[in-house]
């Protein structure tokens, strides 16, 4: 059930596949938008745009330890 967690319950994503788009060229909201990715309500912008900035961190070389699913829920509420 790893990366399972609904990012975006408008369009029914899950972390998985943010994290698809993400691997597969996503750089921006917007260009996880046009995956399909949060473009309805808005409410899981702020989740997205940290998964955005966590991938731009690893990729860049540096290390990022990922938070928790628990701490990644947190940090949006
Ligand atoms: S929760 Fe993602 S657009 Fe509404």
């Amino acid at each position: 059930m790893k990366n399972r967690m609904i990012v975006c319950l408008c369009r029914a994503k899950n972390e998985r596949d943010v994290l698809r788009a993400i691997e597969a060229g996503a750089e921006t909201l917007t260009d996880l938008q046009e995956c399909g990715i949060g473009t309805d309500c808005g409410g899981c912008h702020n989740f997205l745009r940290k998964m955005l900035g966590a991938s731009e961190s690893v990729s860049a070389g540096a290390f990022v330890p990922m938070p928790s699913p628990e701490a990644w829920s947190e940090s949006v509420a």
